[in-house]
């Protein structure tokens, strides 16, 4: 293990909530392609995610209703997200904080039985779509809406972002984005939240921690800047010598490369027939367009694949979402996962305490101060 190696291939833990092996991606021992194909609702894989079995109509019809149960969030945490959204703040940072308020507001936050946890991870996932909506309309200064019991995660979420019942096509979209997004294996956020579980800290403190490692460029943050760098394509009007001129001077383009996949990222192709599908024969079809030059180009300069960011962006796009709060859709979606994970390491725990190979000096004199 080198300095540079960044863990690569390095197992640390044993999980059953999900694998990627030979560029395929399950969710507890199912492939993603059989969840899509046979139209899973994005409610289903989380109970599948929390309980390793797909629920039974019972299950799944008790599952909604505690979640919707849940959707609202009180005066005073909209109240600090209305101060928050004022202040020029990234909006990952919002998101990051207002979570952890919700554990200040919450009497049970310090309780860890099983029974509590699960209770907790109920009221988290349910709150997520309600804070990001807030957040996005109160930074445009309108009202918030309050979210609908009778509507789906992805349909209430579309709903209280933009004020209106989104179409079929686009709530089968979002539902589809989240499945995608909503697990993998021990990614850095994931794993920063299995970290900070097996300390036995309290699962709002664990979603910090991950909404936080989420933030980064090279994790979740790689979505809005793809589509930032689709507009200065656009105005531009030539992929080749943009990209040309970033590669030349060693900058990353976002939503390419991976650090497990290396022939296909297996969700990319479902975000691409999503994308097209929303987007031929309407205005939007030239971010569709650009997407597809840029592809072509990083296939054949670099060999690189596009990831799972690549064409979520024009996807969200569409949805009447704004690029600066995509990485808050990532977690939106992804807080199942983490959920999950901070669940199972709960349940058989050991304190993860690597260790680190010391590279610097030794033995050195101390020096007194005055002859510093
Ligand atoms: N653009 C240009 N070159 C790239 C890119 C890219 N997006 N990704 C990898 N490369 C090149 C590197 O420069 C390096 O080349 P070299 O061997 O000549 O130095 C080689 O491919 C290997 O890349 P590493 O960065 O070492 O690969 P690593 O596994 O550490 O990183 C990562 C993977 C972080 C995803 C990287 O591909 C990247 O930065 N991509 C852009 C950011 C992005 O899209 N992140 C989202 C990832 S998916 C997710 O988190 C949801």
């Amino acid at each position: 293990m080198t300095e540079e190696s960044g863990l690569k291939d390095l197992i640390v833990c044993h999980t059953r909530i999900s694998s990627i092996s030979d560029d395929q991606l399950s969710y507890a021992g199912y492939n993603i392609s059989v969840l899509m194909d046979n139209r899973a609702s994005f409610e289903e894989v989380i109970y599948l995610l929390w309980n390793l079995h797909l629920p039974t109509q019972i299950e799944l019809k008790h599952f909604k209703a505690r979640l919707r149960a849940n959707y609202a969030i009180s005066d005073a945490v909209e109240q600090c997200i209305l101060i928050q959204s004022r202040k020029h703040l990234h909006p990952m940072s919002v998101l990051r904080s207002t979570v952890s308020l919700l554990g200040v507001y919450n009497v049970h936050a310090e309780e860890n039985s099983i029974e509590a946890t699960y209770e907790q991870s109920i009221q988290l996932m349910a709150k997520m779509p309600t804070i990001i909506a807030a957040f996005a309309r109160l930074r445009m200064g309108l009202s918030p809406i309050e979210p609908r019991e009778d509507l789906s995660f992805a349909a209430n979420f579309l709903y209280m972002l933009n004020g209106e019942e989104a179409a079929d096509l686009e709530v089968e979209a979002l539902n589809r984005a989240l499945i995608l997004h909503a697990d993998h294996e021990l990614n850095a956020s994931t794993f920063a939240a299995r970290v900070c579980a097996s300390t036995l800290a309290d699962i709002y403190s664990c979603v910090t921690t991950a909404i936080g490692t989420l933030k980064g460029p090279l994790h979740g943050g790689a979505n809005e800047r793809v589509f930032d760098m689709l507009k200065e394509i656009k105005e531009l009007g030539d992929a080749q010598s943009y990209l040309q001129d970033k590669l030349d001077s060693q900058e990353k383009i976002m939503g390419f490369g991976h650090r497990v996949y290396k022939t296909q990222d297996p969700r990319e192709k479902y975000l691409r027939f999503m994308a097209k599908e929303l987007t031929v024969g309407t205005e939007n079809e030239i971010w569709y367009k650009l997407s597809r030059d840029v592809e072509d180009y990083m296939k054949n300069a670099k060999g690189l694949i596009p990831n799972v960011d690549f064409y979520s962006a024009t996807v969200y796009h569409v949805l009447g979402i704004d690029s600066s709060i995509f990485t808050l859709i990532f977690a939106m979606s992804r807080v199942s996962g983490w959920i999950a994970h901070i669940q199972e390491q709960q349940k058989n725990n050991r304190l993860i305490r690597p260790r680190s190979q010391y590279i610097g000096q030794s033995d050195l004199e101390y020096i007194p101060l005055e002859r510093r």
